[in-house]
């Protein structure tokens, strides 16, 4: 799969304000700085769509774009940015929760973990979310160009054992090498078009 005209929509900071139409939607999700934005980048193959940076708490409100008409793709903020200022930190959780709740549209939710890092209790909370909702769910873990293969199969190891999922749950990228690209856009088509349950968490 390849979008030829992907547009941004709006960008909300509450469900009010979230767009109703009928499109299949895809959302990421994640830790803030662990790659949401750049992945969404690398997916839809335009650099510049939406803003990416090392400052972490850069997405700010859950922003929406529709791709060739037919799906949704969701840019949500991070959560666990110990240093934005506290309003905006405090902010960011309960718009992630109202996000989950509200979308009745939402076919699959990506979480992103970075795989230098062991998953916690955040993630668990998000996974447990998600799951209430019945929203199916596949892990991605991103940034993998900063590891050797040796050091990925481990990290690999330590999310399926903290999780207790199988390992074909889980996705490697690097929106460096744009490694897992293939997979994902794989994943979203066999979504949009079915109810299609294959490799992913429920
Ligand atoms: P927030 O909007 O703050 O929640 O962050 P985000 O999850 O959207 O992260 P973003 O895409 O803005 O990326 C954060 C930083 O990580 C940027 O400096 C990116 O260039 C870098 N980055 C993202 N993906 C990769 C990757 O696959 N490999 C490497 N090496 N760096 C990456
Ligand atoms: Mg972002």
């Amino acid at each position: 799969m390849k979008f030829k005209n992907i547009i941004f929509l709006k960008s909300c900071k509450k469900a009010a304000d979230f767009p109703k139409y009928p499109y299949p939607e895809f959302a990421f999700l994640g830790r803030s700085n662990v790659g949401k934005s750049s992945l969404i980048n690398m997916i839809t193959g335009i650099k510049g769509l939406v803003k990416t940076g090392s400052r972490p708490g850069l997405t700010q409100a859950v922003n929406f774009f529709v791709a060739d008409d037919k799906l949704s793709i969701v840019d949500l903020p991070g959560y666990g940015y110990a240093k934005a200022p506290s309003e905006i930190r405090s902010s960011f959780m309960p718009m992630i929760k109202s996000y989950i709740a509200a979308r009745n549209n939402l076919k699959l939710a990506f979480l992103l973990i970075d795989i230098r890092r062991i998953a916690d209790e955040r993630e668990g909370e998000i996974l447990n979310l998600l799951a209430k909702a019945k929203i199916p769910t596949a892990i991605i873990m991103t940034k993998c160009d900063k590891l050797s293969n040796n050091q990925i199969q481990s990290a690999i190891a330590k999310t399926t054992k903290a999780f207790g999922i199988d390992s074909d749950s889980i996705f490697i990228t690097s929106a460096e090498t744009q490694k897992g690209k293939k997979e994902i856009l794989d994943l979203i088509s066999n979504f949009s078009s079915s109810n299609s349950s294959a490799k992913v968490e429920s």
